[in-house]
């Protein structure tokens, strides 16, 4: 990486470079590399460089300009299963793509249509539990909010498909989590592995169910008012539409880049409330001062401080731990020349917790979004969902899938960390808990 000024980054091995440190604890090597060396530290892993920004300004040269940057190698990892999909599109197909997901995503249409799935799905969930017991509301939170998802956006007609989507996605998000953490992780996928067989198999078990949803919904002519028939209908200038192949793609990124993000989102959040009665105390007052039925679209406004208490979560542990970019020409970030090509390191984990943007950063402190703590940052001291042109479209649903489903848990049950329970962090492509979130579940009254 080029610089007009010599950078100095951490010490590296000959070959190695920083990939060793990397490897061992991901978190902990940004985070010091961060605090000792600055605003912009130059790495490398193996043959690969990256610059790793760490200052607001300088991720807003990055993400404002979706021109000059595109989705960096990481991506490359799971480009296999997703591939022309939305997350990793470039250019004016994406934006084309875009323009035809996002009327999908407004938040009149996620009140009307979706509330009543993510509540019926998570009534369902809570009726199954009994109270007293030891839970891992990891797994649970995976299995619905892949279940939500499927429904969503997919449609109410296969949900029998459905479920099995959210089997095998369960077991092919394990699997590229396993292969991440692989020393053959850079490695091409197209080499024979026994993840990577595993991988392909995976994908193809879910292309098989994939397929047949666009099938049916394509011979039954009903067009639904969801994202599956909205990208069914769409046509280019020419009349034609979008092939099963590019179908398949935005199906299973919405999945992929839906389900586990906000499982994540709501498991952390539990974790945390667990972890600290009086936030869980206040936050139950909070909800069920809005009455014990179905939550509606309406409470959400009233519930400030569920909204702090997600906001909270997101800033200590975002699902999206670190995004990259790759430039497309020779540019300059922060001062510093990156040639055409290069690439660019940033992460939410490392800004999150900048001593220079939040008071007692490491410390779980929901009150602090309450006095407008958003609107004096600068913008990109916090991004757990991204910025720019391709900030997370799922965003909105996000929050209000993990709000809806936490009234509901908080209406009906209290949370203690499991005795015993240590939680392990496992910075993969998501930040997820490795052994679970082990929570015993009593009953709220
Ligand atoms: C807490 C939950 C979520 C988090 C933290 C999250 C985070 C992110 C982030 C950081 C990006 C930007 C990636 C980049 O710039 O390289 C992104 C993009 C994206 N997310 Fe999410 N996401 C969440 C939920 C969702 C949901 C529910 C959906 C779908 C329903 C979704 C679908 C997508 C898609 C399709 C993109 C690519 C958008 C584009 O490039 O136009 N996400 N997400």
């Amino acid at each position: 990486m080029a610089a007009a000024v010599e950078l100095r980054g951490p010490k590296r091995h000959l070959l190695a470079g920083n990939l060793p440190e990397f490897r061992r604890d991901r978190l902990g090597f940004l985070t010091t590399c961060a605090r000792e060396h600055g605003d912009v530290v130059p790495l490398r892993f193996g043959v690969f460089r990256a610059l790793f920004i760490n200052h607001p300004d300088a991720i807003e040269q990055v993400l404002g300009n979706s021109r000059s940057f595109v989705k960096s190698f990481a991506y490359d990892m799971v480009r296999p299963v997703i591939a022309n999909g939305l997350l990793l599109s470039e250019g004016d197909f994406w934006m084309r793509q875009r323009r035809l997901a996002q009327p999908a995503f407004q938040r009149a249409r996620m009140g009307e249509a979706y509330t009543p799935i993510v509540v019926e799905r998570t009534r369902r969930m809570l009726d199954a539990w009994t109270a007293g017991g030891v839970r891992d509301v990891h797994a649970e939170m995976m299995r619905l909010t892949s279940q939500v998802a499927g429904q969503a956006f997919f449609g109410a007609d296969v949900s029998g498909a459905v479920d099995e989507v959210s089997r095998q996605l369960l077991v092919l998000t394990e699997l590229l989590t396993k292969r991440l953490d692989s020393v053959l992780a850079f490695l091409p996928d197209r080499i024979p592995t026994p993840t990577n067989l595993r991988v392909h198999r995976a994908v193809k078990n879910l292309d098989a169910i994939i397929y047949l949803i666009i099938d049916q919904r394509r011979r039954s002519g009903v067009v639904q008012d969801d994202l599956l028939s909205r990208l069914l209908g769409a046509r280019d200038e020419d009349g034609s539409g979008m092939s099963d192949r590019q179908l398949r793609d935005e199906v299973m990124t919405f999945y992929l880049a839906g389900h586990e993000t906000t499982s994540l989102l709501l498991s952390w959040t539990l974790y945390l409330m667990a972890g600290h009665p009086a936030v869980q105390e206040r936050l139950r007052e909070e909800v069920t001062a809005q009455g014990d039925g179905p939550p509606t679209v309406a409470d959400l406004v009233r519930l400030p401080y569920l909204d702090a208490v997600l906001c909270e979560t997101l800033r200590l542990y975002p699902p999206a731990w670190g995004l990259g970019r790759k430039a497309v020409a020779d540019c300059e970030v922060a001062g510093y020349r990156v040639p055409k090509g290069g690439s660019i390191l940033f992460s939410q984990w490392v800004m999150h917790r900048d001593p220079r943007f939040f008071d007692d950063p490491d410390r779980f402190h929901p009150e602090r979004w309450l006095d407008g703590l958003q609107k004096r940052l600068p913008r990109y001291a916090y991004f757990p969902f991204g910025g720019g042109q391709r900030i997370c479209i799922g965003a909105n649903f996000a929050m209000m899938e993990a709000a809806f489903v936490l009234i509901m848990l908080l209406q009906r049950f209290r949370f203690e960390p499991a005795p015993g329970f240590e939680v392990v962090l496992w910075p993969a492509f998501t930040l997820r808990p490795k052994t679970g979130v082990r929570l015993t579940v009593n009953q709220a009254a």
